[in-house]
């Protein structure tokens, strides 16, 4: 698994402050508490699909959303994507969902689907690492995630101290 987060990660373009890899590696957290509450046979196919979520981050061309990059970032590389999957012996439905729930995570959507659902949420819950910044439980898929909004609030601003990235968490008032 740590085999598997290291090569996403060194993918990802941007790696350091808030929308970084402590931004990804929250959503990973996130992504499996909330699999786990939904459906735990989706865990896997969650943490992988939040790890993954983010990595069109400054790729995108003009006009296309990060997510979109994303998604063509994926299916340009196949062949490594192919690499990363392989392991969890997903069927191609799981597969599609994941590439999916990457490539539309940024636009607001909610979905009756587990799998897509817990990803985005994922990433919702890490709303929190913004100042100020409230998730809406409307736009929250799962049941579970709306039960873990406090937990991640209080996550997030614990996780800024032991990744020593205090300046920056600082500032956005998540620490005292
Ligand atoms: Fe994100």
């Amino acid at each position: 698994m740590e085999k598997i987060k290291q090569k996403i990660f060194d993918k990802y373009i941007v790696k350091d402050g808030l929308d970084g890899l402590i931004h990804i590696e929250q959503t990973a957290h996130f992504g499996e508490l909330i699999a786990l509450g939904e459906d735990p046979s989706i865990v896997n196919a969650v943490w992988v699909g939040s790890l993954l979520h983010d990595i069109g981050r400054g790729r995108h061309l003009h006009k296309e959303s990060h997510g979109e990059a994303g998604y063509r970032f994926l299916m340009e590389n196949v062949d490594w994507l192919y690499e990363i999957l392989s392991p969890f012996g997903f069927d191609i439905e799981t597969v599609e969902k994941i590439l999916l729930a990457v490539r539309d995570h940024d636009k607001g959507l909610v979905t009756n689907d587990k799998i897509i659902g817990s990803i985005w949420d994922s990433d919702r819950l890490s709303l929190y690492r913004f100042k100020g910044r409230e998730v809406k439980t409307e736009l929250l898929s799962t049941e579970t995630a709306k039960l873990l909004k406090d937990y991640a609030k209080q996550y997030i601003a614990e996780t800024a101290v032991e990744k020593g990235d205090k300046d920056l968490w600082k500032e956005q008032g998540l620490m005292m």
